[in-house]
């Protein structure tokens, strides 16, 4: 979409403190929530590959919601600080059409609309945990989560 406005996060100095939402109905939303992504993770103290690998997830799934409803979806950022452990969880929801075999959706090369196949599987190596639950007729939700490595919690974070 040529010329159309690239937001980022509503909260740039503090966008990973507070869990935030971001919509995908429109292509250039996959631009918008990859930007997110890298500012979360930045902030969060993450490696610059690792907060690729979480943007370039983001980017996938962002895409999928995009086109694989019709209507888009949504994508949930949330920092995750408990028991010592810091990360952050991404959570892409639709009220799409569904997916009725999640394992062969899973499965690199597999695709209903022509594409590569390799989104789904991506995300899945890309973070550290991955969880897809779906129905036809209602919508698919895939939690995924990256947490710190222990040389990224002893650096310096800007936040702490
Ligand atoms: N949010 C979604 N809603 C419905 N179907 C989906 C969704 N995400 C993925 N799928 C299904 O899973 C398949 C594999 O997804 P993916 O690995 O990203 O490959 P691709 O997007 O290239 O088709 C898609 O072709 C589609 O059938
Ligand atoms: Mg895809």
């Amino acid at each position: 979409m040529a010329g159309a406005k690239l937001t980022t996060c509503p909260d740039p100095e503090d966008c990973f403190r507070r869990p935030s939402c971001l919509p995908v109905t429109d292509e250039h939303h996959v631009q918008i929530v990859r930007r997110h992504a890298l500012q979360c993770t930045a902030q969060l103290g993450m490696s610059r590959l690792s907060s690729h690998y979480v943007a370039t997830a983001v980017s996938e799934l962002a895409n999928n919601l995009f086109f694989h409803t019709s209507n888009g979806g949504e994508i949930r950022f949330c920092c995750l600080d408990k028991a010592g452990r810091v990360g952050i969880e991404i959570i892409a929801q639709d009220e799409g059409p569904g997916i009725v075999d999640i394992a062969a959706a899973m499965t690199d090369g597999f695709s209903t609309n022509g594409g590569l196949g390799a989104g789904l599987g991506g995300v899945r190596r890309l973070m550290d945990e991955f969880e897809i639950s779906s129905k036809p007729g209602i919508g698919t939700r895939i939690i995924a989560r990256k947490w710190l490595t222990e040389a990224e919690l002893c650096c310096d974070r800007k936040s702490h």
